[in-house]
């Protein structure tokens, strides 16, 4: 997903711009670039490829006191990632930046023969399209917008400016997130609230299907129609420490470390430890139809889905009477499934702006399926299209790798599957269990992450150098090991896979030798013995081994133990997810990669 910042008002243009785009470079860093108009038009566009820092050395040369500007932090999608592809793209007197995908942008181009396209994206093809109603000023800029949208297919999210009129923006969107900042005497535009953060706290989502002519005192929105749509201004929660490192090298160590404090978030309030009973409001389904439940789909992509799978099989523990199938959005949205009508659909989304999340969510409504929404991003597009919804409020989740909100996922989850048995007159004695974990989770993440931390720092730099990997569990530790192995493959590029401790003797196991290592999560339980058994069978063939468990005496010939408290029975694969988190933290800070951003990703991706 790529950045977006505009801005018109008093001060200086190009400060906020690159402030802005730096909040926002977690979103796509390919490339970068910003425009500003002075008073009589003049324009000076710098765009540089690679991280901010590169379009700061151009700006160092180019300071300008303009009052007005947009800027954009690219994830590419057509195109290289280079000074030619970045935005902003000109078009005549027009400048524009984009965030989506036109997928139509090739018929458009053929058209527009008058243009003198300088790069292969489809985001130039917008900015000629939109000059060629602009008609050198002959129409109002917002028209030319209007009219240009209204011929292409895809999403977007975008901003224009022309050097005819240096006080006003024109921003729309259809897919890709928006959000209009109000100031005094200054107006502000983000694809992500974080980077108004410290300027204002007044903002306004933009709708899909809707354009809005910005000014520095004034905000008018329509829809493509021409309808007005009255600015409805929403308070900004993010605070300025919540998107800073707060003292740690990176922001993945940062939502690693905070995650006791970030989970007590999640349960706050929705736990009744007097009576030992969950009480969630967002959801909004009464008892009655919460006492209908039957089925369960749970909706993700990537970590999401990870969380969906783990929280259905602890749903499916407590509350045997229904069934949860946790799905790939991005397979789901296509597969036509029938619902039966006694579902429930949970929507689970860090950012709750994935495309391919938010394109199942709108299938699934289509069969009349309520829709529960578990998201962090505070009116995110997902958060204010679902039925209802529940907020995880882990607050800012800046690194692309995504730690703090997968756990807090999965607790959210297991509270509403909770509210579900409580609803159905489940016996406490099933449920307090869970609940009084639930309770003690944020402590017992806080000894684990003080315990494990060193010692993982410790033995990374053994596993730094091996490019394979292969992470085993079973039951809720399989789900566990698949958001531990895809944690480490995205940011230190190791080919790590997960496998259910059973399956390997059918395939995978002909994988194990030198060239990988393995780290196998090993619960109490009724199920511990097998996997030691299945364990045996890695050993057996040299693997080298990093076993996860909490049985304090555990003598077995692997490389490294990590052993943590058994305080957590149930929960305890949520604690082995730290220590795998860590393991990615530090292997891939041994090899010396980027661990907040690494290659070819986005920290939300809301192309298909
Ligand atoms: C997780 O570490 C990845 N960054 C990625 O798989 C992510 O979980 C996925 O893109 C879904 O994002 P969302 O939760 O914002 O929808």
């Amino acid at each position: 997903m790529c950045g977006i910042v505009g801005y018109v008002g008093k001060n200086a243009a190009q400060d906020f711009l690159i402030s802005g785009l730096k909040r926002l470079e977690y979103r796509g860093y390919d490339s970068a670039g910003i425009v500003t108009l002075s008073e009589n038009g003049d324009a000076t566009l710098l765009r540089a490829k690679g991280k901010i820092a590169n379009l700061e050395d151009k700006l160092s040369n180019n300071k300008r006191n303009d009052k007005i500007g947009i800027g954009h932090t690219r994830w590419a999608t057509h195109g290289e990632p280079s000074e030619a592809n970045a935005h902003p793209h000109q078009a005549g007197k027009i400048f524009l930046v984009h965030n989506g995908i036109i997928e139509n942008y090739k018929e458009l181009k053929e058209h527009l023969t008058e243009h003198e396209f300088k790069s292969q994206t489809d985001t130039e093809v917008l900015a000629a399209l939109v000059n060629s109603f602009y008609k050198d000023g002959k129409y109002p800029l917002v028209n030319a917008v209007v009219q240009a949208l209204k011929l292409t297919k895809g999403t977007y999210g975008i901003a224009v400016v022309t050097t005819d009129n240096p006080n006003e923006i024109v921003v729309a969107r259809s897919g890709s997130p928006l959000v209009i900042g109000v100031g005094h005497g200054e107006t502000m535009l983000a694809s992500d609230a974080a980077a108004l953060v410290g300027h204002t706290k007044q903002a306004i989502y933009l709708n899909d299907g809707e354009v809005a002519v910005i000014t520095r005192d004034n905000v008018v929105i329509k829809t493509l129609n021409a309808e007005p749509v009255s600015a409805k201004v929403e308070e900004i929660e993010t605070n300025l420490a919540a998107i800073q490192k707060g003292g740690y090298e990176h922001f993945l160590l940062k939502e690693i470390m905070e995650q006791p404090e970030s989970l007590a978030e999640t349960l706050r309030g929705r736990i009744n430890e007097k009576e030992g009973t969950v009480r969630l409001g967002g959801p909004g389904l009464s008892q009655e139809q919460l006492r209908k439940v039957k089925h369960l789909v749970i909706v993700g992509c990537g970590t999401a889905y990870h969380a969906g799978l783990m929280a259905g099989y602890y749903i499916e523990q407590f509350t045997p009477e229904i069934t949860v199938e946790s799905v790939i959005a991005s397979e789901y949205r296509y597969k036509n499934a029938y619902i039966p009508k006694d579902s429930v659909a949970l929507i689970v989304s860090q950012s709750g702006e994935t495309a391919d999340t938010l394109a199942c969510l709108r299938e699934i409504k289509k069969q009349g399926i309520p829709t529960i929404g578990i998201v962090n991003a505070i009116g995110s597009t997902i958060a204010r299209e679902v039925d209802g919804g529940t907020y995880v409020h882990v607050g800012p989740e800046i690194s692309v790798a995504s730690t703090k909100a997968f756990t807090s996922q999965v607790v959210a989850m297991v509270m509403f599957g909770l509210t579900i048995a409580q609803a159905k007159g489940a016996r406490s004695g099933i449920l307090k269990p869970y609940i009084d974990e639930l309770i003690k989770l944020p402590a017992a993440i806080r000894e684990t992450l003080d315990e494990a931390s060193e010692a993982v720092r410790k033995i990374a730099q053994k596993y730094a150098s091996l490019e394979h990997a292969i992470y085993l569990g079973r039951d809720t530790a399989y789900p566990a090991a698949m958001e531990g192995a895809l944690k480490l493959k995205e940011i230190s590029y190791v080919d790590a896979n997960a496998y259910a401790f059973g399956e390997l003797k059918h395939g995978p196991l002909a994988l194990v030798d030198e060239r990988f290592f393995e780290v196998a999560l090993l619960p109490k339980g009724e199920l511990f013995d097998k996997a030691i058994s299945n364990l045996q069978e890695v050993l057996a063939r040299g693997g080298q081994v990093i076993a996860i468990t909490n049985v304090r005496d555990f003598e077995m010939p692997v490389r490294d133990v990590i052993v943590i408290k058994d305080t957590i029975k149930h929960f305890a694969p949520l604690l082995m997810n730290l220590v795998m988190q860590l393991i990615a933290y530090y292997v891939t800070v041994a090899k010396g990669y980027d661990v907040d951003q690494p290659r070819n990703l986005a920290k939300s991706v809301t192309v298909e």
